[in-house]
């Protein structure tokens, strides 16, 4: 009788404990880690979110990652749920302004913030910022024209047109002036002949706003190049086209195929992009597209959870392999870590992005890899 007595009281205390369990998680909301990804019409996000759940995990953290399909609106109340289930640390790359308010909710709420590869503008309310060094990458994606198109030896003009990030997004201002520090002299001499607006900085906020796609969304830039291509460059062969990430540049490679001038691979102007999305290592193989670059997330999100880690510890942070520096939001210099960014071309494809395991066999094999 005493045995089964005992087995019974073990397997009740194992029930309520687990009750227990959750229903503490419940009372207090448990929630250590918020993670609040903008989007997923930019596959990048989807594979950062994963990323950084997997690696506070690791760490024994209670941790929820949510995307907001690049609604401002939708990520407010995912924040505000963050707060309410007593999250210690947001983790959060926003689509504009429009967070700041939910980002006071939080701060009053004692809740730390980290800003995960978008810069949170005009926001005094949290202290770090991870990011890829941001004018490099536009300064590689330029590089990487001047390098295919020979611009150094080039006897004849070259021509070119640009495309820029979301005029939401303030890494795009960097990516672009990265890109045209390298581009400029070129144009100035006569070398490169842009086709369409022609912004020499960020700081033409007109023509920059002609250029930039809304949202970072492939269907606004695919619009403009097919507008580009029967009108300011339809009496034109376009050399180049300075695209600012990856589903852009798949948009433009998309639309200059459609247009008789450019109907062969061979035909296709050097075309950049940024994030090595899975879609363009494939255009890369297949000569679509010229270049992406390489921002490997799974360095991004172990600096982020690690400096996370840190922060909640109370600890000084100490985050390896990255270059710390601030950045001002228009309010405050934020403590910034940076990462480096790797050109990535047909040449150092296979090496840097299929063979390092950024992408499970099962998707490389899904673009024929
Ligand atoms: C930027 C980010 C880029 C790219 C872009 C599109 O903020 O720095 O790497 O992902 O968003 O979403």
């Amino acid at each position: 009788m005493k045995r089964v007595l005992l087995i019974t009281l073990i397997a009740v205390m194992a029930a309520g404990g687990a009750v227990f369990a959750a229903g503490s998680q419940d009372q207090s909301g448990g929630l250590d880690i918020g993670i609040a990804m903008p989007e997923t019409h930019v596959l990048r996000w989807v594979t950062d979110g994963k990323k950084l759940q997997e690696n506070a995990t690791k760490l024994g953290y209670n941790a929820e990652v949510v995307w907001a399909d690049g609604d401002q609106t939708k990520q407010n109340k995912q924040i505000e749920d963050f707060i309410t289930k007593g999250a210690k640390l947001i983790v959060v790359a926003s689509i504009n302004t429009g967070i700041n308010t939910v980002l006071a909710d939080a701060a009053k709420a004692g809740i730390e913030i980290i800003s995960y590869d978008r810069l949170l503008m005009d926001s005094g309310d949290f202290n770090y910022y991870t990011t890829f060094n941001l004018k490099k990458v536009g300064f590689l994606q330029a590089t990487a024209i001047e390098q295919a198109l020979d611009l150094k030896n080039a006897k004849e003009p070259q021509y070119i047109t640009l495309f820029a990030g979301s005029p939401t997004d303030n890494n795009a201002y960097f990516f672009y002036d990265g890109a045209m520090e390298v581009l400029n002299p070129y144009i100035a001499s006569g070398k490169l002949v842009v086709v369409g607006p022609y912004p020499k900085t960020s700081a033409d906020k007109t023509n920059f706003q002609r250029i930039a796609t809304e949202g970072w969304r492939a269907e606004n830039a695919k619009a403009r190049m097919e507008n580009l291509l029967t009108n300011d460059a339809k009496d034109v062969v376009l050399d180049a086209v300075l695209a600012p990430n990856d589903p852009v540049g798949r948009a433009i490679v998309e639309a200059c195929s459609n247009d008789a001038k450019y109907d062969t691979i061979e035909k296709l102007p050097i075309i950049t992009g940024q994030d090595g999305e899975l879609p363009t290592v494939q255009y890369i193989l297949e000569n679509k597209q010229y270049m992406t670059v390489f921002k490997d997330s799974r360095l991004l999100a172990d600096a982020t959870i690690q400096l996370a880690d840190a922060i909640l510890k109370g600890q000084t942070p100490n985050i390896p392999g990255t270059e710390k520096t601030t950045f001002n939001t228009n309010v405050k210099d934020v403590t910034t870590y940076l990462l480096d960014p790797i050109l990535v071309t047909k040449d150092n494809v296979k090496k840097v992005i299929i063979d390092s395991g950024y992408y499970t066999a099962d998707e490389l094999k899904s673009i024929g890899q």
